[in-house]
């Protein structure tokens, strides 16, 4: 089975730190997010990967390379327009040819592995297996209602939800994806679906499959979730791979080369090779960059150099 990671977006709800790295490569308890998606695809036996990158094509490359630094063999397509996920995979299926592949969203952090899930789909022979978790807010997601094992019916963001279960982030594909995508039409949102995909799947009589996952599950990609991860990630624990000035309040992340000097930090991730002076509170903040600040940074994202 080979990976798909799909790692084109903007960022643009973590702007201005997102304009100078690109999300999947913002470190996550000091570790690029996409280091966490290759150790699951790694733990299920996938090593060929295909990264969907926009216009973050040459970071991306400069900063992963060929993969081989992480056991994994690397390739890279180009999603040329931001037109919705279902759009993006059809940039790989060159890659993916007649193999099964997983589809992973770049953005995803997951507490637990899914050797059973992913052995459960190569064994199945389905066109598609997804993962969907119960979640309290189901309208934010797509939406699966299942009987038995299967998936019989799917809704983008529903505003009125007929099931719990939420689309969460991880879809196994058979090559019968590639015959339903030319036919997809964009959704209210102006975006080609990978639910709608799936839903295609169905009406043409594909056996859609249900992966129940009870495991932790975040996207990473506002403030408050980039923070919740990261400290997840670190166990509630400080990390300091830079140096601190100042006081030092629980759940600090300083990145590699940073240098900060506070009044007192807490609930925050400076980001490497930053340069912070502030002579207040910096609370439930990240920063990058060089930050000069008179008085506090509370529950903001702060990031300027020269390059802006
Ligand atoms: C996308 C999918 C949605 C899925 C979600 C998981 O939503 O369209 O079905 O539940 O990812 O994170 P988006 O992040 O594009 O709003």
């Amino acid at each position: 089975m080979k990976g798909v990671i799909l790692a084109a977006g903007k960022g643009s709800r973590l702007y201005p730190v997102t304009f100078f790295t690109p999300k999947p490569l913002l470190p996550m308890a000091n570790r690029p997010t996409l280091h966490y998606a290759f150790d699951r695809l790694k733990e299920m036996g996938v090593t060929d990967i295909c990264i969907v990158v926009g216009e973050n094509e040459s970071i991306m490359k400069e900063s992963l390379g060929d993969g081989s630094q992480f056991g994994i063999h690397l390739s890279y397509v180009r999603q040329t327009e931001p037109k919705g996920l279902a759009h993006a995979v059809g940039f790989a299926q060159e890659f993916v040819g007649d193999d099964n592949f997983v589809l992973y969203l770049g953005d995803a952090v997951y507490g637990s592995d899914f050797k059973e899930i992913a052995s459960r789909f190569e064994a199945s022979g389905v066109a598609n297996l997804n993962l969907v978790k119960a979640v309290e807010d189901p309208s934010r997601f797509g939406v699966a209602n299942v009987e038995g094992d299967r998936i019989v019916k799917l809704v983008e963001k529903p505003k009125e939800p007929e099931s719990n279960l939420a689309m969460a982030g991880m879809y196994f594909f058979g090559p019968q994806l590639w015959k339903v995508l030319p036919d997809l039409q964009p959704s209210g949102r102006g975006e080609y679906e990978i639910t709608d995909a799936i839903q295609m799947l169905i009406d043409r009589g594909e056996t859609v499959l249900a992966g129940v996952y009870e495991g932790d599950w975040f996207d990473t990609g506002t403030l408050d979730s980039f923070l919740e991860t990261s400290f997840y990630l670190s166990k509630g624990e400080s990390l300091n791979a830079g140096s601190l000035e100042g006081e030092a309040g629980p759940m600090v992340i300083i990145g590699e080369g940073a240098t900060v000097s506070v009044g007192k930090i807490s609930d925050s991730v400076i980001l490497p090779g930053a340069n912070v002076t502030v002579s207040g509170e910096v609370r439930h903040a990240v920063l990058g960059g060089t930050v000069k600040v008179d008085g506090d940074v509370v529950n903001a994202i702060v990031y300027d150099d020269d390059r802006r």
